[in-house]
């Protein structure tokens, strides 16, 4: 992650320090780099003093000490808090006072992480999505103990990258991995009752659902480790609500060695002369899987909304930028209908009684 951050600052004109303490992986970095950038010479929408541009602004280091002079890092090292204090307390030492210092970190919180700062008000979250040169969506998270210039700095500048940014409240997930979270958790609950197998779940989800890639496909694709490792933190992080439950049959998969494309074999096998198995193109049944994950996600996004996460505008473009949803899901509610929605989530509520199927409050009240 933290060399494709890099590579949107280069390209964005500023000189940028990429620091690593393994240096197979800045060369690696640095490898990779140069093939991008040829590439986008082929593409034709580079030329070579714009690779050389880029390549002059990029410096790589084994020390922490090069960022000296910096305005702005980027902590996107192992997602350990105790590793991110050791480093964030470094990096204090050797820049300025105006220097922001804020991490990528995906599940941890960024009030945990500046706590070890003397001067905490410049710490916030710049959660970026991968790969970063290519994902529009960077979600900038202020901690309790962000200042506001700190916030719009940050925000300022990366805009000026030409991102999407959304602002969001330091809380598990921030906005896309926790309204996200049914279209995986929804995916599997109905496997597990039976109600379809992986391909016919898949199936309705991108050709009826209009979604681009069905949930066992994208697990696969992510890695089960990875999902369902986003998926427990998620649901430690909100006190084991139910709504967040993780499953076992990602977890089997998981243990199993299952984790998707990167293994050979996930939910489905990719090895070579097997062929993906077809699903039941049943369209009464498809719409039903459809109807439910989209309550699911629709009733997630209120109440991010409810709670004051993000604003209305950037819960839908989190959910559109940042994992390609065909439609905002506030929008999309509203075109379904709100009155349809509840119905659809006070019907699952009644029918199993768990509370992972409440509906959430403000959905009630605008439906009402
Ligand atoms: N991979 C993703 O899709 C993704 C997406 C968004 C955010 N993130 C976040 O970005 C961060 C990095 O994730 P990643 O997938 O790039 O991890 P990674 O393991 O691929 O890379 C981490 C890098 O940090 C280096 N490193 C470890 N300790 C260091 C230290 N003390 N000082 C300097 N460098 C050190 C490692 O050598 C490694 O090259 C995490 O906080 C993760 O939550 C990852």
């Amino acid at each position: 992650m933290g060399a494709g951050i890099a590579q949107v600052a280069a390209q964005s004109g500023h000189e940028v320090v990429l620091v690593d303490v393994n240096q197979v992986q800045l060369d690696k970095a640095k490898l990779a780099l140069v093939k991008v950038l040829d590439r986008l010479i082929e593409k034709g929408s580079l030329d070579e003093s714009g690779k050389n541009e880029v390549l002059n602004n990029m410096h790589f280091s084994t020390k922490l000490e090069d960022f000296r002079g910096s305005g702005l890092v980027i902590e996107a090292i192992v997602e350990k808090l105790e590793v991110k204090h050791a480093v964030f307390k470094e990096i204090e030492e050797v820049v300025g006072m105006d220097c922001i210092i804020a991490s990528n970190t995906s599940s941890l919180s960024i009030a945990s992480i500046g706590a070890v700062l003397k001067f905490p008000s410049r710490v916030i979250g710049i959660h970026f999505f991968n790969p970063a040169p290519l994902m529009p969506l960077v979600e900038i998270i202020p901690a309790v103990q962000t200042s506001e210039e700190t916030l719009s700095t940050a925000k300022s500048i990366i805009d000026s990258w030409k991102k999407l940014t959304v602002v969001c409240k330091d809380t598990p997930g921030f906005i896309v991995n926790r309204v996200a979270r049914p279209f995986y958790g929804e995916a599997l609950r109905m496997y597990e009752e039976g109600i379809a197998d992986f391909a016919t779940i898949d199936w309705a989800m991108t050709e009826l659902g209009g979604f681009r890639m069905g949930p066992f496909t994208l697990m696969d694709y992510i890695g089960n480790d990875i999902n369902y490792t986003v998926t427990e933190t998620v649901f430690a992080a909100f006190y084991y609500d139910p709504r967040f439950k993780p499953s076992f049959t990602q977890k089997r998969h998981m243990e199993a060695g299952f984790l998707g494309r990167k293994t050979g074999r996930g939910f489905y096998d990719y090895s070579e002369g097997v062929e993906l198995p077809a699903p039941t193109k049943d369209e009464k049944l498809g719409q039903e899987i459809v109807d439910r994950i989209l309550a699911m996600l629709i009733n997630e996004a209120y109440d991010a909304l409810f709670l004051k996460i993000a604003s209305r505008e950037d819960i839908d473009t989190a959910m559109t930028k940042g994992v390609n949803y065909p439609k905002g899901l506030l929008a999309w509610s509203e075109e379904i209908g709100l009155k349809t929605v509840l119905s659809r989530l006070e019907n699952l509520f009644a029918e199993y009684g768990e509370d992972r199927y409440r509906p959430n409050p403000l959905l009630k009240r605008l439906a009402k």
